[in-house]
């Protein structure tokens, strides 16, 4: 086995020499320092609160911000903030949004709101014994955690509920304190495990002074919340009629006809997990942008949707099509645990900026949002894999990446452009476009 030489004492490092010795191990120190300085951002006050967000902070990763204007959802019109490195995705965002706008556009509902968290234990007295003191061991967790819920609780949310699940069929021994929050408008992450810690102790101390459970040993594995919020559910749809007659798709297909191929896109994507992953991919593409944009934990976000497209037992997808005599209805049910007070919401400046063109919703109001993205990234996608294919709108938008990676100038861009409206875009065409212009 090769000698392994540990990096230690890195993170007590000031961030001049931590990019130093980091660019000490690349080809081109100087280079590596120079982007990574030039990444900074001007005001040294922003750049020091983006630093302090993470540990071992070097420079900031950029990533497009944009924008997709017309989302109309439940009669309000919406511009809505993307974070999104890839081609295409604000395209098809602003695209399904302008045609749905003149046909009703969004509807959305926000069917649930509630969050989860677990105390994971064992105990091996058994489930009678446990269950007959819970009542008293629940009463002294609402109490124990007065201090941290009384503040949540001034805005309406708390936690709702404790409950004792016996797991001894899944591992011997092991049991669960589950609780159910409502933490409002923020993420609750913080506040869901500073409650469940509380739980733990409480749990804990009570064991440990109950003389009915002496003999017995109660020991407390871990205290997290659950990223998996099912009843934490938005609904949102499109609904609009089939007109019969006229080829509008493509020029190769009616509405009846286009309406038929979209719903058996969708149903090989309800049966086949394959298609089923790439078609809720397309989902995530609008969801997570929105959720990046307004500073929101994406991962926990897509955690969740891709556990729920898996609640019957097989991964399946996220939307569904409804054909009903002409009404043609395209609805997506989707969880999330989306914050737009505390975390990074209040602080990286330009989530704060895509909450302020929002109109600052709260969080129920930016499920809706997030989620009516993902529909319209969905439709865009569906839509254009049962006409044309993806490629030649994908290929398209990514022809500027492309001419960038041959260090295109404006002027070979423009006539690059030009000369691909009616060309397929790939990246040999490209090379050789570019060749025949330069001569
Ligand atoms: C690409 O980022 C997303 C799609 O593959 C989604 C889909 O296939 O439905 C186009």
């Amino acid at each position: 086995m090769n000698d392994i030489i540990l990096t230690t004492g890195f993170s007590r490092l000031d961030k001049d020499q931590k990019i130093d010795l980091v660019s000490s191990h690349t080809s081109d120190p100087a280079l590596f320092s120079d982007t990574l300085h030039a990444s900074w951002h001007r005001d040294p006050e922003i750049q020091k609160m983006i630093d302090e967000f993470s540990e071992n902070t070097l420079g900031n990763y950029f990533f497009p911000f944009g924008v997709a204007p017309n989302f109309l959802i439940n009669g309000k019109m919406y511009m809505v903030p993307l974070v999104i490195e890839e081609s295409s995705v604000v395209a098809a965002a602003s695209g399904a949004a302008k045609f749905w706008a003149t046909r009703g556009g969004f509807h959305s509902e926000v069917i649930g709101i509630e969050k989860i968290g677990q105390v994971h234990f064992t105990w091996n007295g058994g489930f009678d014994l446990l269950n007959r003191f819970f009542p008293e061991i629940r009463k002294q967790m609402f109490a124990n955690t007065e201090r941290i819920t009384s503040n949540m609780m001034k805005r309406g949310g708390g936690i709702l509920d404790i409950h004792l699940a016996d797991m001894t069929d899944e591992i011997p021994d092991y049991f669960q304190v589950r609780a159910t929050f409502d933490t409002r408008d923020s993420m609750g992450a913080n506040f869901i495990n500073s409650c469940l810690e509380e739980f733990a102790d409480t749990l804990r101390d009570f064991a440990a002074g109950c003389t009915d459970f002496s003999g017995y040993s109660l020991e407390v594995i871990m205290s997290i919340l659950s990223n998996y919020t099912p009843n934490c559910l938005v609904h949102t749809w499109v609904e609009g009629e089939i007109k019969e007659g006229g080829h509008n798709y493509d020029d190769l297909y009616t509405d009846r006809e286009f309406v038929n191929r979209f719903q058996t896109g969708v149903r090989i994507a309800e049966v086949d997990r394959y298609r089923a992953t790439t078609h809720n991919k397309g989902i995530y593409n609008g969801i997570d942008a929105v959720v990046l944009a307004t500073g929101n934990d994406f991962r926990a976000v897509e955690a969740c949707g891709h556990a729920y497209a898996s609640r019957n037992g097989q991964y399946s997808s996220l939307s569904k099509v409804e054909i009903s005599g002409n009404i043609f209805r395209f609805s997506l049910k989707v969880p999330m645990a989306l914050g737009t007070v505390g975390g990074l919401t209040q602080l990286h400046p330009l989530a704060k900026l895509s909450l302020q063109l929002l109109g600052n919703p709260g969080a129920t109001e930016l499920m809706k949002i997030a989620s009516a993205a993902g529909l319209a990234n969905n439709y865009s996608a569906v839509k254009s894999l049962v006409t044309k294919g993806i490629q030649k709108g994908h290929m398209k938008m990514h022809l500027l990446n492309i001419l960038n990676v041959y260090m295109a100038n404006d002027n070979e861009k423009k006539h690059a452009v030009e000369y691909f409206k009616h060309e397929k875009v790939s990246h040999s065409a490209v090379s050789s476009f570019l060749e025949s212009i330069r001569g």
